[in-house]
């Protein structure tokens, strides 16, 4: 075997296909060699018995995503960078914002400026707020061609939410344009229903987030959100399936061979709405959409993953300090509808799946790396280029001590974000090494990227999100 540019020795290759033990030889950024032993490498790293996993895949995180009112979330594309490689992640998917009454390719532009600097390589989902004839006829061909093929809409929020009329007409554009459609799954007229009455009765702490918006809208929104797609034949992912209820629903309808994908995140996995009923303004801290549920509703999530029904664990990182101008107190208010969703939990994404499931038995070293890493890379049009080690596959690997305790902390996090709501949680199992595309980014939580070497990755139509063919009475409604 010729000469490579760095061998991984003596490890334990785990993806998603089984675990084998085998050298690792990487070239160009590549993997070029899966072998019992390369000797003849011009730089050598020794394994010593580590597992060698995908670097992480997370297909769902929110960088340095500009605001309506002015600024971006603090997390800049360099601090997210860090978080990611310290966590094991080393490729992501972070969204474009449009605002409604605006368009999509200025954003565009100002978005990929900020990702010029981002070291962790990445794509874009194009958020669609406010699908005009203008944005759907003009603009939107434009940014699908810079490979971009993800369309999220929010069927919750002020002011993003979307109606159904504006859903249809995001769907029938993504199947037109061989896009893959997102949808935040919550009903937007009962959480304002509810928030209304709790407010009426002074019913204003953290807490109350999650009595607003209980596992029935979730359910109600999952339920609507693949209907409407199954009207116009075009495949979905349900963003953060929070409960059971609302994972039954993609259930069936895969089980009617419908094109829905759901994803979950591990706030649904280790966070409770006791958490947000924290002293004072402590419970904001754990403040996202859906709101985390039980210890009961964890394992049944598990269950769901276990079948297959949720098939990607991304992180969500949605991500505001607690304390100051960004934080959550933001809006001058500790109210609980006023203050801003989300949680950073981009480092913690892939240790405490690998803790939570592989080390405490839920899951299988391979159901891990799919989770994590295969998955996302192929529901995002990713594979075979990221989530895998294979001959060709970018060299992106993590070496993972199955048997490393650490207890997070918000240090341990790298992130931008004073914050972590794991804060004191032991995990087993950690990345003590990461390489992305054959270059080391991360020794012993030591990060050595440079700003600026992550690269973007575009996406061409790939088979998986290509419409079934299965139209009611045969008619394309397309318009
Ligand atoms: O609370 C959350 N999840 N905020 C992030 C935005 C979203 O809904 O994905
Ligand atoms: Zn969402
Ligand atoms: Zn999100």
């Amino acid at each position: 075997m010729a000469e490579v540019e760095l061998a991984i020795r003596g490890g334990v290759v785990v993806t998603a296909e089984g675990m084998q033990r085998a050298d690792v030889g990487v070239s160009g950024g590549r993997v070029v060699a899966l072998a019992e032993s390369i000797r003849d490498a011009r730089r050598i790293v020794e394994a010593d018995g580590l597992w060698v996993m995908p670097g992480g895949v997370d297909s769902h995180c929110h960088i340095e995503e500009p605001q309506p009112g002015g600024g971006a979330n603090e997390e800049s594309f360099v601090t997210a960078s860090r978080s990611a490689f310290a966590g094991g992640t080393t490729s992501a998917v972070c969204f474009v914002p449009q605002w409604k009454g605006g368009g999509l390719l200025e954003r565009l532009a100002d978005y990929e400026a900020r990702a010029r600097h981002a070291m962790l390589d990445h794509s874009f989902h194009q958020i669609i707020t406010d699908p005009t004839e203008r944005v759907i006829e003009e603009e939107l061909p434009q940014v699908v061609a810079k490979g971009i093929r993800s369309l999220k809409v929010f069927l919750t929020y002020e002011p993003l939410h979307v109606s159904d009329a504006e859903y249809l007409r995001v769907l029938a554009a993504a199947r037109k344009h061989q896009c893959l459609v997102t949808v935040h799954c919550e009903n937007y007229d009962a959480i304002n229903w509810r928030i209304r009455a709790l407010l009426a009765a002074g019913l204003t702490a953290p807490k109350y987030h999650a009595w607003a918006r209980p596992p029935v809208v979730e359910r109600e929104a999952t339920h609507r959100a693949i209907a409407l797609a199954e009207l116009l034949d075009q495949p979905i992912q349900i963003f953060h399936v929070s409960c059971a209820e609302a994972a039954e629903e993609i259930a069936r309808a895969q089980a009617r061979g419908v094109k829905v994908w759901g994803e979950t995140c591990p706030q649904y996995l280790t966070l409770t709405a006791a958490h947000m009923d924290r002293p004072g303004f402590e419970g904001a801290k754990f403040m996202c959409s859906p709101a985390p549920r039980d210890a009961a509703e964890h394992e049944r999530v598990w269950e769901m993953i276990r079948r297959g029904v949720l098939d990607v664990v991304s992180s969500d990182h949605c991500a505001f300090s607690f304390e100051g101008p960004h934080g959550k107190r933001q809006n001058g208010t500790e109210r609980f509808d006023l203050v801003p969703n989300g949680i950073p939990g981009f480092a913690a994404r892939l240790p405490l799946l690998f803790s939570e499931g592989v080390s405490k038995g839920r899951l299988t070293p391979e159901q891990f790396v799919r989770l994590g890493c295969s998955n996302p890379a192929r529901m995002m049009g990713l594979w075979p280029r990221k989530g895998g080690i294979h001959i060709g596959a970018d060299a992106d690997i993590a070496l993972w001590d199955p048997a490393r305790e650490r207890v997070l902390s918000n240090a341990l996090m790298q992130h931008a974000i004073d914050y972590t709501p794991y804060e004191g949680m032991t995990v087993k199992g950690w990345p003590v090494r990461v390489f992305r595309r054959g270059e080391e980014v991360m020794r012993e939580d030591e990060v050595t990227a440079a700003p600026g070497s992550g690269r973007f990755l575009p996406r061409a139509p790939y088979p998986l999100i290509a419409p079934r063919g299965v139209l009611p009475n045969g008619f394309p409604a397309a318009g």
